[in-house]
């Protein structure tokens, strides 16, 4: 059976007092509406559509290519809302309805649904949930034969329709003819003056339609995000959802709580991560590292048996056996070879290293080739900027780098070179040389005494 998928997304979302629109909010790194729409898609729905309306840039720059649009310019009610998609809904046999600020619904559950909507022969399917406080929700209203006769908004309800627990997710499976022909005949007649898309039901019912139930088997997944405190509650959920798949796929976590792994994140076996680090969109930790607390690591790499410890890394790739930090700084563009070291307070900036290279303390390698082997003594400066233009600097193999040595850009140290300690390089230095580029100690005897005098 095919579905196709409209979320709903033109809501103002208020309770969020923000500039931003309340769906492109971020749950564990992915924005809540993309959550949906891939949630949805890897639960088999052929396309998406999102009706977009407040902030309407923002939410289409957010999701990009994943679905088409289409702009409800009014906020008129749900109902409303997907008549703006009526085009989109006829070219599909099925469609499935979602609203953008629900993040932790599953494609396990949207599977599941569109499977019971099929078996059934529904012509719509209602996801609902029982909640021990179902205020402010939809009610689902049965018959005496317990089939689903109606969903009653809270704003509508009567007190014996408010002692309902079973409430409407806003989530939906329908036969797309019906539900176009159903909201054909939609009115706003109601205590909030909108469209509402809960009164399709019983317009489906009096056409002969069947209307059907699927309970979520967990609750939470059904959960909205109204403001910063549900936003945080959502995040709790996912983080743990995260770190539950990593530990139970032989990760050691110290502190599953206090762990921040977004969701396409992959590490190896027997990785230990301690709390306090995020660990960001498209990172990919190998086998047997360890990555200590505090660490940031964005769309970055780290090799086998490799460890990091209180630092930061974007956008680079460090080797199989190598140590980094405390408080090493891998800006975008970095690759560390093998087995090599990047200490304390050293910083990378589009730099290579080679294998088993070593800088263990207070450097700044920026636009950079170093080959492997390479010793940087402390306080090394590559001195890549003149205040207009970035120049690159090409160390080579085995050389060794003095302490406190600048190294102005653009210049060349060729393999086995010796740079003595102190010194400012302007010059390529030759294979095998040494260069002393400082000038020579003086000695004034008895310094002291003249001085006085
Ligand atoms: C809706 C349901 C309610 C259900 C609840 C679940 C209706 C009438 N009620 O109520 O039964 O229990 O969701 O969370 O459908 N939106 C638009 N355009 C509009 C109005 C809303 O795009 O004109 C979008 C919102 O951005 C949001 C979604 O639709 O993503 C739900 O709208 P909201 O106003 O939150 O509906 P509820 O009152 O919560
Ligand atoms: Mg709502």
């Amino acid at each position: 059976m095919r579905f196709s998928l409209v979320v709903l997304a033109a809501g103002e979302g208020k309770r969020m007092k923000s500039e931003k629109s309340k769906v492109v909010f971020r749950v564990s790194g992915k924005e809540m509406v993309n959550r949906v729409i891939d949630e949805a898609c890897k639960a088999g729905v052929d396309k998406a559509c999102v009706v977009v309306g407040h902030k309407a840039e923002m939410v289409m720059e957010a999701v990009g290519d994943r679905a088409s649009f289409v702009t409800q310019s009014e906020q008129l009610g749900t109902g409303h809302a997907v008549m703006q998609a009526r085009e989109f809904i006829a070219e599909n046999e099925n469609v499935m309805i979602l609203a953008g600020d629900t993040p932790l619904i599953t494609a396990d559950t949207l599977k599941k649904a569109m499977e019971a909507h099929a078996e059934n022969k529904n012509a719509c399917t209602v996801l609902t949930a029982c909640l021990d406080n179902p205020f402010g929700y939809g009610r689902i209203i049965r018959d005496e034969a317990g089939n689903v006769a109606r969903i009653v908004e809270q704003k509508d309800a009567n007190d014996e329709e408010k002692a309902v627990c079973e409430i409407n997710s806003g989530m939906y499976c329908f036969d797309s003819a019906m539900l176009l022909k159903a909201l054909d005949m939609l009115t706003n007649n109601n205590a909030q003056g909108e469209y509402y898309l809960t009164d399709t039901l019983e317009i489906i019912k009096q056409a002969d339609g069947k209307v059907g139930a699927f309970t979520v088997p967990d609750a939470v997944e059904i959960s909205g995000v109204n403001d910063r405190l549900q936003l945080a509650e959502a995040e709790k959920v996912m983080r743990r959802r995260i770190n539950t798949r990593h530990a139970l796929n032989g990760v050691t976590i110290i502190d599953i709580d206090a762990t921040y792994i977004e969701d396409d994140v992959v590490i190896g076996q027997d990785s230990v991560i301690y709390p306090g680090t995020t660990l960001e969109k498209g990172s990919v930790i190998g086998k047997g590292v360890v990555i200590g607390q505090n660490c940031r690591i964005v769309n970055s790499a780290v090799g086998d048996g490799s460890d990091v410890y209180y630092s930061t890394m974007v956008d680079s790739t460090v080797g199989e056996g190598c140590h980094v930090g405390p408080y090493a700084y891998l800006r975008p563009k970095s690759t560390v070879g093998n087995n090599c070291k990047v200490g304390d307070f050293v910083e990378l900036k589009n730099a290579t290293l080679g294998d088993g290279t070593k800088a263990s303390h207070l450097t700044y390698i920026g636009d950079a080739t170093v080959g492997a082997g390479v010793n940087f003594g402390c306080g090394t400066v590559i001195v890549n900027y003149d205040g207009k233009s970035k120049f690159r600097t090409v160390i080579g193999d085995n050389a060794f780098i003095g302490c406190n040595s600048n190294l102005v850009s653009p210049v060349k140290v060729n393999d086995n070179a010796y740079i003595a300690a102190g010194s400012t390089i302007t010059d390529e230095v030759p294979e095998g040389a040494l260069a002393i580029a400082r000038s020579r100690q003086v000695i004034k005897s008895d310094w002291k005494d003249k001085r006085s005098k």
